[in-house]
């Protein structure tokens, strides 16, 4: 079976319509990030980069009164759960392999433990430790990682790169 690559899936309409919020730059960021990490750590860079590009797939809107309300986000905060079953059915929808599938589907699920009733430590595996690792690397005061811009063609530009560093890795 073909790898599915990561400028498949974000020239996906699925990726293009829910990468918009928590933005281009962070998601590519973050898979860079963790492409290096997981060539460090011994983890697979492909299920790495993957599961860093769509992490925060799941974020949502939450404006009170037509303005973003930070506070109230927090409080009813699923991105992760969303996230990772946005990750899921994407994934399976271009004709990646389903143990593949699950695997960054929960590396989205468990990359912030910020909405859980309880602490991940020590409970994470090398794969969803990377994950959480290459984002708290590009997180910045206030959110403002979400703000960052970048054009979807030098996302696009980017992430062929890491596909050939991907492919490179296998051989
Ligand atoms: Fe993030």
């Amino acid at each position: 079976m073909a790898r599915v690559t990561l400028v498949e899936v974000f020239n996906h309409r699925i990726t293009q319509k829910y990468l918009q919020r928590s933005g281009i730059h962070h998601a590519v960021t973050v898979a860079e990030n963790a492409l290096k990490l997981a060539v460090e750590e011994n983890v697979s860079p492909d299920l790495a980069a993957k599961s860093a590009l769509l992490h925060d797939m799941g974020h949502y809107e939450w404006y009170r009164d037509g303005k973003w309300d930070y506070a109230e986000y927090r409080k009813h905060d699923i991105h992760a759960i969303k996230g990772a079953e946005r990750a899921h059915k994407l994934l399976i929808r271009l004709g990646e392999d389903r143990l593949v599938a699950k695997e960054v589907s929960l590396a989205v699920l468990l990359h912030t433990d910020s909405y859980l009733p309880f602490e991940l430590n020590e409970k994470r595996t090398d794969l969803q430790e990377v994950v959480a690792e290459a984002d708290a690397l590009d997180e910045q005061p206030g959110g403002k990682h979400h703000y960052k811009e970048m054009d979807p063609s030098e996302a696009v530009k980017l992430l062929h790169v890491l596909d050939t560093k991907i492919e490179d890795h296998k051989l």
